[in-house]
C-alpha cells in the first residue's frame, strides 16, 4: 500500500435516512468502494444533516445511522482501508459550522438551487428554519475540517461543493494573514500558498439513472426501490411487477429494451451475452417479459447475496460495528482537532496558551 500521506484525501457523506437501495449503491457506494484503494478516504453518516428536514421526529435517527453503516460494510467499505464515522460524534464539525456561518453571506445560501427546490417540493415539513438554510454551511464544515482534496458526489450536490470553495476562499482571504508570520513565511518559501483551507474539487460520480419498479428514478420515498437488504423472494417479486415497454401489451407484441425500464436495468447489471439475448428476444417477441425480468432478477440477486452475507456477520455481532465507529471517530477527531487549532489561531481565538496545561479543553 502506498504511504497514506501521499494519497489525495477523499471525503463524502450520506444523510442517515436508513436502509439503502440499489440506486444508492450504483449511484455512490460502489464508487466509494473503488476509491478506498486509491485515496485516503473519510466517509461519514450525516445525522445532523438528516435533522435539517426531519427535526420533528427523531425516533429513528440512531437506528437509521446504524442501518446506513451496516449497508456500507455490506457493500464492501473496509475499515482497514477507509475511515467511517458518524457526524455528530465529532462535535468539531459544529464549531466550524458556527465559525463559517459568521462569514457566509445570506445571499450565497438563498441562491443554492437545492434550497429553493426542496422548500418548494417538501410541503409537509416546515423548512423555513435557520438550520435548513445553513445546510450547505454545515456541509462545507464537514469537507473543510478534513481539508479534503476530492469530494465524490451526485449531481445535486455539486453546487454545495462550489459553495464550499467560495467559503474556503473567503476564510483564507480574511484570516490567513493573521497566522503566525513565521509559519506563513515558511509556507510561502516552500511554494505552498498560506491557506488554511485547500479548495476541494467535486468528483461527479458517473452514475446511470436507475429506474425503480414504476419506471421513475429509484427512490425510497416513491416506494419503487429494491433495498440492498431485500431477500431473494422479495427482489424477484418486486422486479416481476416492474413496468415495461408500454408498446408490448401482449406476448406477441414486439418491444424495445431502449424504451423499457427493465431494459435499463439490464444495461446496468447484465453481461453482454444476456443483453444480446434481451435485444434479440424482445424485438422479435421471442421472449416474454416475465422471462426477461427473471434474468435481471438473477443478476441483481447475485450482486446482493454477498452483501447480505457480509451484513449478517455484522448484525450478528453488533459490537463489531461500534468498534469500527469508535476507531473511525478517533481518527476523524485527530484530523478535525488539528484543523480547528489552525482555524482558531487564524481567527484570533486561540486562548489555549493562556491556560497552562489545559490545551485539551479546546479540542
Ligand atoms: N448533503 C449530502 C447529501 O445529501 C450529504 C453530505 C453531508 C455530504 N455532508 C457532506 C456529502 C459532505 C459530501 C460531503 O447527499
Ligand atoms: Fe422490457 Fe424485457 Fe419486456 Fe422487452 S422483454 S419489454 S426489455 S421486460
Amino acid at each position: 500500500m502506498a504511504n497514506p500521506s501521499t494519497k489525495k484525501r477523499v471525503l463524502s457523506g450520506m444523510r442517515s435516512t436508513g436502509k439503502l437501495h440499489l440506486g444508492n449503491y450504483v449511484g455512490a457506494l460502489e464508487n466509494w468502494v473503488r476509491m478506498q484503494d486509491e485515496y485516503e478516504c473519510f466517509f461519514f453518516i450525516a445525522d445532523w444533516h438528516a435533522l435539517t428536514t426531519d427535526y420533528a421526529d427523531t425516533s429513528r435517527l440512531k437506528e437509521n445511522s446504524v442501518d446506513v453503516l451496516l449497508d456500507w460494510l455490506a457493500a464492501g467499505l473496509d475499515p482497514a482501508k477507509c475511515v467511517m464515522f458518524i457526524q455528530s460524534h465529532i462535535p468539531a464539525h459544529a464549531e466550524l459550522h458556527l465559525l463559517l456561518s459568521m462569514i457566509t453571506p445570506l445571499g450565497w445560501l438563498e441562491r443554492v438551487p437545492t434550497y429553493k427546490e426542496q422548500k418548494e417540493n417538501i410541503k409537509e415539513k416546515d423548512l423555513g428554519t435557520y438550520g435548513f438554510l445553513g445546510y450547505p454551511v454545515l456541509q462545507s464544515a464537514d469537507i473543510l475540517i478534513y481539508k479534503a482534496d476530492v469530494v465524490p458526489v451526485g449531481e445535486d450536490q455539486v453546487a454545495h461543493v462550489e459553495l464550499t470553495r467560495e467559503i474556503a476562499r473567503r476564510f483564507n482571504s480574511l484570516y490567513v494573514p493573521n497566522r503566525e508570520t513565521f509559519v506563513t513565511a515558511v509556507k510561502i518559501a516552500i511554494g505552498q500558498p498560506p491557506a488554511v483551507f485547500p479548495e476541494p474539487v467535486a468528483l461527479l460520480t458517473p452514475a446511470p439513472r436507475l429506474p425503480g419498479t414504476d419506471g421513475r428514478k429509484m427512490s425510497k420515498s416513491y416506494g419503487n426501490a429494491v433495498m440492498l437488504t431485500d431477500p431473494e423472494t422479495v427482489v424477484r417479486q418486486k422486479l416481476k411487477t416492474m413496468v415495461t415497454d408500454p408498446a408490448r401489451v401482449r406476448r406477441t407484441d414486439r418491444g424495445d429494451p431502449d424504451v423499457c425500464p427493465v431494459g435499463d436495468l439490464h444495461k446496468i447489471f447484465s453481461t453482454k451475452e444476456t443483453m444480446a439475448k434481451v435485444y434479440e428476444g424482445c424485438r422479435s417477441a421471442g421472449i416474454g417479459c416475465i422471462e426477461c425480468k427473471g434474468w435481471v432478477a438473477d443478476t441483481v440477486v447475485k450482486i446482493l447475496n454477498p452483501m447480505q452475507e457480509r451484513r449478517k456477520k455484522y448484525e450478528d455481532n453488533p459490537g463489531l460495528a461500534w468498534d469500527i465507529l469508535e476507531a473511525g471517530s478517533a481518527r476523524a477527531r485527530e484530523v478535525a482537532g488539528a484543523t480547528m487549532q489552525e482555524v482558531r489561531e487564524s481567527m484570533g481565538l486561540d486562548y489555549s496558551s493562556n491556560y497552562a496545561g489545559e490545551k485539551d479543553s479546546q479540542q
